[in-house]
């Protein structure tokens, strides 16, 4: 039997309140028969973690094999095969992402070392907690014992919203969306690219206003477009993106994909900053997809999106070794 050691932080939190269930129902990891679970949250959340705990043992899922509740995170990481980083503090109405970045920083930085101390190189991690990217580098410095790149970050809701809006706006299915493109930040500065995404076999054919004027700010903005309806963040769309995210990097798609991960000067992007692009994943692997032609409109938002993180990261240099 092939099992494998996960860890959720923020685990008493809404997305993982919807993520855990997710994963239990249908392991997206790959040859795994089950999952020993360690949730990892802040000493103030023990007593709702355990709630939890008795709801996850009361589904009786035949792909646990044990849980564990936490408030330690040396206790949480020890040995972890697989951890997803959701725990953090959410934005709220009329926040960017970005508020929260020192808030967030040190969370990041701390944990990052106890995954150095505690992980072996063959961890994977998957960053969720905002601002994602920024969070994402801040891990990524302090985990030199973690390669590059088993360390990405969350970009698929972003792609999930992408196609979506796009098949409603062609009346099609999402499914016969395909090669949709998210670059740069998950955040407002983020670049949904359409040019060159087909609809089953054929080209998408729709005008430049409806790019500019609706389809991108609309992806660009639909978190606080939740916050606003919800008064709280995505947390069950979140969720199924991370399930997604997963499933991709175990098992591979053969689609294209846009994950976090961390530059090394592709399409004249500075190296060395956790950047969405377009990638090929197969099993346990990727590649980035380098022969993209873009145009000088998406270009020029390419780059708002980098200088957004180059800020970011000025912000954070403290954080960084
Ligand atoms: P939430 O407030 O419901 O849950 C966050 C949890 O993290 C809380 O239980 C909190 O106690 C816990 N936490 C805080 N500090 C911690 C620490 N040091 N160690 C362990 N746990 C800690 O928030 P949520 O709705 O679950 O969202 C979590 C994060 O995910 C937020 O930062 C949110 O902005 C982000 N998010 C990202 C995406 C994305 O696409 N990248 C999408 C949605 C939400
Ligand atoms: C989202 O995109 O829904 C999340 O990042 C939450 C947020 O703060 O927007």
């Amino acid at each position: 039997m092939n099992i494998k050691n996960v860890t959720i932080t923020g685990a008493a939190g809404n997305i993982a309140y919807s993520l855990i269930f997710r994963i239990l129902s249908n392991l997206p990891f790959k040859a795994t028969d089950k999952i020993n679970l360690t949730l990892l949250d802040i000493e103030q959340s023990q007593k709702s973690l355990t709630g939890l705990r008795f709801e996850i043992e009361d589904c009786a899922f035949s792909t646990l094999n044990k849980i564990i509740t936490t408030d330690d995170s040396e206790k949480a990481f020890d040995h972890s095969d697989y951890i997803i980083m959701v725990g953090a503090k959410p934005r709220s109405k009329g926040m960017e992402r970005s508020d929260l970045i020192l808030d967030n920083a040190g969370i990041f930085k701390s944990q990052a070392e106890t995954i150095n101390n505690v992980c072996s190189a063959s961890t994977k991690i998957v960053v969720v907690g905002n601002p994602a990217n920024t969070n994402a580098l801040i891990l990524n410095y302090n985990t030199p014992k973690i390669p590059n790149e088993n360390i990405t970050s969350l970009m698929k809701l972003d792609q999930n919203r992408a196609k979506s809006i796009l098949a409603s706006k062609l009346d099609k299915q999402v499914k016969d969306i395909h090669q949709m493109i998210i670059w740069g930040n998950h955040s407002t500065t983020q670049v949904p690219d359409l040019y060159n995404c087909k609809v089953k076999t054929s080209d998408v054919n729709v005008d430049d206003n409806w790019i500019y004027e609706s389809f991108i700010p609309k992806v660009q903005k639909r978190g606080g477009e939740i916050i606003e309806f919800r008064g709280l963040s995505s947390a069950a769309s979140a969720a199924s993106a991370i399930y997604d995210h997963i499933n991709v990097i175990e098992n591979g798609s053969g689609e294209w994909e846009s994950l976090g991960i961390m530059t090394s000067g592709e399409y004249d992007i500075t190296a060395g900053l956790m950047y969405s692009l377009p990638l090929k994943v197969n099993e346990m692997s990727f590649k980035v997809i380098d022969d993209i032609i873009i145009n000088s409109k998406i270009t020029n938002l390419i780059k708002l999106s980098e200088n957004e993180l180059l800020n970011e990261r000025d912000i954070v240099r403290k954080f960084l070794p």
